[in-house]
């Protein structure tokens, strides 16, 4: 184990450590303080549980541990698989402190998190993430959540974790693709928040594609400490937050336009911050950079041929729609953005082109 870590995310009485290291899993990091009792209900999936869950045992020593494996798949982040978790925790007669712990990516965490949050009106809950995308993004800053067949997340709670635990380690065992979809994520931080990290991207994009430890070590920790700083801010996403969405709104209209599963988010999120970077009127420079980078990590810089009107048809339905005004995250420049429903709208049509 080396180079461990610890973020605080600052939201007063509900704050809570994001710990960053190599080789936490395994008996060397005590995960039994940071739950309310003795008792805790690990949620994972058939891919991961066989991987990781006797190493997350280990953490908890002593501990009277029971285990729920999901089938593997957005097609069940649903209100019956949430409603599988509390099955299994009413029928071991869980009480007001058992903790539940999600041990997976960004699908596990969202289900688990929101069976937390509704199990006795909320139960304490702990994030094992072991996805880049769920490492950097999902795990951190209390978003839970199911799928409705009329829209994506549309059922959900704010609900915070006591503690992220992080092994690195995990990441040796994700699929390529998985990893770069992840990296669009690590890379949206970089262009909206910090130039310098961006840069460090730039140089370092082939050791995080080879899966280098220290510099995917690095990478994780730039993500959650600016990912943290913004929840601290704003944790209901009222104003400053929803700058994490950039590339997000082209990226929703992208994955729905094309049936969900055909791309994986981060790569619709990949190119959905072309066209938002695009309809920021950067430097062209400075899109030149972007595109680089994104390419640089085997992401699309150009969305499918979906249709410009489809694509602007999906954003009329997205849930960052504001009355009637479309909203974007922009860029100012390289590490810089706001929020901001004036733009051209000629301009956004010419973005949309890449789509026909
Ligand atoms: P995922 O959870 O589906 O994981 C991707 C695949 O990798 C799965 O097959 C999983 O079983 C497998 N896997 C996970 N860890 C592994 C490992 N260490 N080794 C080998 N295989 C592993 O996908 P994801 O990208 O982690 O998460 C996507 C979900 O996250 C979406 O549902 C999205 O809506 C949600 N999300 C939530 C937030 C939030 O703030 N709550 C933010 C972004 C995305
Ligand atoms: N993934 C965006 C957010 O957590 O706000």
């Amino acid at each position: 184990m080396s180079g461990r870590r610890t973020i605080t995310v600052e939201l007063g009485e509900r704050s809570y450590p994001i710990v960053i290291g190599s080789g936490l899993l395994g008996g060397a990091f005590d995960l039994g303080e940071y739950l309310a009792g003795d008792d805790c209900l690990i949620v994972s999936n058939d891919t991961i549980a066989p991987l990781y869950l006797d190493k997350l045992q280990a953490d908890l020593p002593g501990r009277a541990v029971g285990t729920i494996s999901l089938p593997d798949g957005e097609e069940f982040k649903t209100l019956d698989t949430a409603s599988s978790i509390l099955d299994t925790l009413v029928a071991s007669g869980a009480h007001r402190d058992t903790t539940v712990i999600a041990l997976g990516g960004g699908v596990v965490g969202d289900i688990a998190g929101f069976a937390a949050a509704c199990y006795m009106r909320g139960v304490a809950f702990v994030q094992v993430p072991t996805t880049l995308l769920a490492q950097v993004d999902s795990s951190v800053g209390g978003k839970t959540g199911v799928n409705h067949p009329g829209g994506k997340n549309l059922i959900g709670a704010f609900y915070q974790p006591r503690i992220v635990l992080i092994d690195t380690d995990t990441l040796a065992t994700l699929a390529d693709r998985e990893l770069r979809a992840g990296m669009a994520e690590v890379i949206k931080y970089g262009a909206i928040a910090d130039a310098e990290f961006f840069a460090w991207l730039e140089t370092n994009m082939p050791a995080l594609l080879g899966k280098d430890p220290e510099a995917l070590a690095h990478a994780v920790r730039r993500s959650c400490e600016i990912k943290a700083e913004v929840v601290a801010e704003d944790e209901r996403e009222s104003g400053r937050r929803a700058i994490l969405n950039f590339g997000h709104t082209f990226g929703h209209a992208i994955e729905r336009c094309q049936g969900y599963g055909e791309w994986l988010h981060g790569e619709a999120v990949a190119a959905g911050m072309v066209m938002a970077a695009k309809l920021s009127g950067v430097e062209p420079s400075e899109l030149s950079r972007l595109q680089k980078l994104i390419e640089a990590a085997g992401l699309p810089v150009a969305p499918p041929r979906v249709g410009a009107a489809a694509m602007m048809n999906a954003m009329g339905m997205d849930k960052k729609v504001l009355g009637k005004r479309l909203r974007f995250v922009v860029l100012e420049s390289l590490g810089a953005a706001n929020v901001t429903s004036d733009y051209d709208p000629s301009l956004l049509d010419q973005v949309l082109e890449a789509a026909s």
